[in-house]
């Protein structure tokens, strides 16, 4: 049976000025999960007679919500380095002293599949109150190829709780677990010889990850995580130029990642190879809040070499403990002066760009996946504008109206 959205005012995000614009009242066609046809109410469209109406009652529809970095499984709180750091110290003391990601280790490794699951599922309760239906989940708190893969094996259970679709990231190289102290090159071997391997065997993870920076991995380590990748045929992504300019951007550029996200520190050489490469930037302002960052990412380059920028959560423990995306929406325009414009088409398009899914989701576009979220607003600008309003009024998923 055909599903149809009727009486809806479409922010489709396609490409071009009018992807922005609402459109009058429209009617989307379902069959089996997928867009089969858009049009204007009065336009008859051909359906099923039997088909099963929503009535969008006039309300904004627009892409399902991509969050396209999250670190969302992981045990543990970490308030106390949150008043650590507002006493004087910093985020890469902490790390140095055996805190930040290493704490956030020790309790992931202790954590079963269900607590992490249970811990998990609350903070996801969040983001698809902010219209989420399709995540990014990446691992780093195991650091162990046992620990690794339960962390994604989590990742994947989730959409068996909620009605999200999941990507999963292998970010083996997160930082370099205490067991390998001063023997990094031999951690990066137990990443390419064993943990990528098997990922890719058992199929856990869509893409792998790298923390390339002083406190994570060099870019010769790096470059040797993105070509065992490739070998398993692996598209790429990397954590680069957050807190320093190290090249990394660009090497992942060499790799043609799919983005390159927090990017603060990205200079004109950087942005060029990721223009080149077609890789997405990933904006990531809840980190840059969080850790009162003062380098601003290079919004300005970025446009002019036509880079799609993508805005996303970064939830995590350490830097970004937000479980929200409309937030980051409105920080990407206060933060980093986006346009609302930017902002909406960083959670949809663009997102769907950063996790290789730019033919099938992101956009209200015949072929796409029916995937929607529907909110009580006139504009799309107010998406970014107010912030703790309800404006969520449903999610739409694989044509499924969910009642969250
Ligand atoms: O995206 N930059 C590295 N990783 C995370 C932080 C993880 C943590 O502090 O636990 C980030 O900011
Ligand atoms: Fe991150």
């Amino acid at each position: 049976m055909n599903t149809s959205l009727i009486n809806a005012r479409l922010v489709t995000c396609q490409p071009g000025y009018e992807g922005y614009q609402p459109s009058p009242l429209s009617k989307v066609v379902i069959k089996d999960g997928l867009i089969d046809a858009v049009g204007p109410m009065e336009q008859s469209i051909e359906d099923d007679d039997q088909s099963l109406s929503i009535d969008c009652e006039g309300k904004l529809l627009t892409p399902g919500f991509i969050d396209c970095h999250t670190h969302l499984i992981f045990a543990g709180q970490r308030s106390n380095e949150f008043e650590q750091r507002l006493n004087g110290q910093s985020y890469q003391d902490i790390l140095n002293a055996g805190g930040g990601i290493l704490s956030t280790v020790r309790e992931t490794r202790k954590a079963s599949h269900q607590e992490l699951l249970d811990l998990a599922l609350p903070r996801l309760d969040g983001l698809i109150s902010s219209g989420v239906t399709s995540i990014e989940v990446k691992s780093g708190y195991g650091l162990t190829l046992e620990d690794e893969l339960k962390m994604l094996r989590v990742a994947k259970d989730l959409s068996q709780h909620r009605a999200i679709k999941v990507s999963t990231t292998l970010l083996a190289a997160h930082t370099l677990p205490p067991e390998y102290s001063h023997r990094s090159d031999d951690y990066v071997d137990l990443i390419c010889e064993e943990i990528i391997p098997h990922a890719a065997e058992h199929r856990l993870a869509d893409s792998i990850d790298v923390f390339c920076e002083s406190i994570g991995f060099n870019l010769s380590q790096t470059e040797r995580i993105f070509k065992s990748a490739h070998q398993h045929g692996l598209p790429i992504k990397g954590h680069t130029e957050q807190l320093s300019n190290l090249g990394g951007s660009a090497l992942a550029a060499k790799y043609s990642a799919l983005s390159v996200d927090h990017i603060e520190y990205l200079d004109a050489i950087g942005v060029e190879a990721i223009a080149r490469s077609g890789t997405v930037a990933t904006l990531l302002p809840g980190a840059f809040y969080f850790l009162n960052e003062q380098q601003h990412p290079p919004i300005e380059l970025l446009r002019a070499a036509n880079v799609p920028m993508a805005l996303a959560t970064d939830l995590n423990p350490g830097t970004s403990p937000f479980a929200n995306l409309l937030l980051m929406l409105n920080m990407g325009c206060t933060l980093f002066g986006l346009t609302p414009e930017e902002a909406l088409r960083g959670v949809t398009c663009h997102a769907a760009k950063a996790l290789g899914l730019s033919e099938s989701r992101g956009q209200i576009a015949v072929g796409y996946e029916a995937d929607f979220t529907l909110w009580d607003i006139q504009s799309p600008a107010e998406l970014s504008y107010q912030f703790g309003v309800p404006i969520l009024s449903s999610r739409i998923v694989d044509g499924v109206r969910i009642n969250d």
